[in-house]
């Protein structure tokens, strides 16, 4: 298993170009099985969970063709299988994103029901309902989830109890091929579920009301291909934004949208930083200050995202004062508050808060990651540490950082690979 070696110490100083954004590309991906014509998607991340969902199609009979530049021309008109095999879903939970687009289009699909996770319980028994709702027949067998529907998906009013990211996106893209009319209700306003219904209507399909509680989609008969380039990853961004705060450095961030930032912005503002934004690009400057402690609590879009909360725990731990940090979407995402305490940070985690005393410095040692975002935090806090930090299990941040070594290295880290 690869490892990542940090010799921290330096603060971070330079330009570097966001990707596009994972969880944006995941859903647009599973799109392309609403309709035998190809879609394209562009300014895709050179990422392990991408590669997973193309050989994930793949596997259903979809063919992809990469070209030079990494765009994807996705072409589902042979799906031959209907199944999401366990060994593809277990490396990424991501894949249940295939159920409604299948079951819309084939009347039938099965996908091995996803576990728990290093962060949480994570059910789906809200794209079940949804489904289920819509008259399709759903039953639970050996793992896998079965879901039926004789003729075409119905249109229904869905309210989801929990706000959810990825049941959002699955009821959205089904409801696309459905008779009649859906309304999303208590639906997830994130960015990334507006770029998903902005490919969706590209290919033909009738949404309004995406990036607010209520979603209604009137179904077509059919959709057809498009070329869609998905949006700049907001928690990559936030994240090298993180770093260089953490580290007193400075950062230019380009082929970003600064618009879907504000919430992460305004906290670093607060935390010292100068900040200025242009239509696509991000400036940070911590003039050489140590950042003070911030307050944060997670909410769904526009609320703080969960997904920044590992990283700012980070921050926190090498600033003045303290800061409470409350996670409130997921139930288990503390892990890599251990992790930071190895290095001498001083964190207490009281149910869903952890109440982070600043440090003046922290010191190298071996650290494990435990889910992606857990490693953006540990590799944070290795470009703080004094000394070499070795951080193992790293395939969990090539799941959703691209070039996270080179780009590093551009803004002046000291930061290896160790093949394992
Ligand atoms: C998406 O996960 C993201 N993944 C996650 O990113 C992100 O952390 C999360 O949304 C929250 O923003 C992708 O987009 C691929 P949810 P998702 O359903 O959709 C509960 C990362 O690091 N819930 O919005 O799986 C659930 O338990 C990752 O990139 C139900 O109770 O998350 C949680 O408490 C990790 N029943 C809350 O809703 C359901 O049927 C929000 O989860 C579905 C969810």
């Amino acid at each position: 298993m690869d490892k990542l070696i940090i010799t921290g110490g330096t603060a971070l100083d330079g330009e570097i170009r966001v990707s596009g954004a994972k969880n944006a590309a995941l859903p647009v991906l599973a799109a392309a099985l609403l309709t035998d014509e190809p879609v394209t998607v562009c300014n895709l991340p050179h990422l392990k969970d991408i590669t997973t969902m193309l050989e994930l199609l793949g596997c259903l009979g979809v063919e992809s063709i990469v070209d030079e530049t990494m765009n994807v021309e996705v072409r589902a008109g042979g799906i031959r299988r209907l199944k999401a095999p366990y060994d593809l879903v277990r490396t990424m939970r991501a894949s249940i994103l295939v159920l409604g687009p299948l079951v819309a289009r084939n009347g039938y699909a099965e996908v091995a029901l996803p576990g728990g996770c290093g962060i949480g319980s994570r059910p789906v028994d809200l794209h079940l309902r949804g489904l289920a709702a819509m008259g399709a027949d759903v039953e639970v067998e050996g793992g896998y989830i079965k879901v039926r529907t004789a003729s075409r998906l119905k249109g229904a009013r869905l309210f989801l109890d929990t706000v959810t990211v990825t049941g959002t996106e699955n009821l959205m893209m089904a409801a696309t091929l459905a008779e009649g009319e859906t309304l999303i209700e208590n639906a997830a306003r994130e960015p990334e579920v507006v770029d998903l219904a902005e490919c969706l209507i590209r290919m033909g399909a009738d949404i309004e009301g995406h990036g607010t509680g209520t979603v209604r989609i009137r179904g077509k008969e059919r959709l057809g291909g498009c070329t869609h380039a998905v949006l700049s990853d907001r928690i990559e961004a936030s994240t090298y934004l993180v770093a260089a705060a953490a580290t007193r450095g400075r950062i230019r961030l380009k082929e970003v949208e600064p618009a879907l930032l504000e919430q992460v912005l305004a906290k670093l503002r607060e935390a010292g930083a100068q900040i200025s934004c242009g239509p696509d690009w991000i400036e940070l400057d911590m003039q050489g200050e140590r950042p003070r402690a911030v307050n944060l609590k997670t909410a769904p879009y526009p609320g703080m995202a969960t997904d920044v909360q590992a990283q700012f725990t980070a921050l926190n731990a090498v600033a003045s004062g303290t800061g409470i940090i409350t996670e409130t979407i997921f139930e288990n995402r503390f892990m890599h508050v251990l992790e930071m305490t190895r290095m001498g940070a001083c964190i207490d985690v009281s149910g869903s808060s952890a109440v982070v005393k600043g440090v003046e410095s922290l010191k190298a040692a071996p650290v494990m990651a435990t889910d992606l975002r857990a490693s953006a935090s540990l590799v944070i806090a290795g470009l703080v540490a004094k000394g070499d930090t070795l951080i193992d299990r790293i395939y969990h941040i090539d799941r959703g950082y691209e070039c996270i070594e080179e780009k590093l290295r551009q803004l002046g880290a000291c930061i290896h690979r160790v093949p394992g």
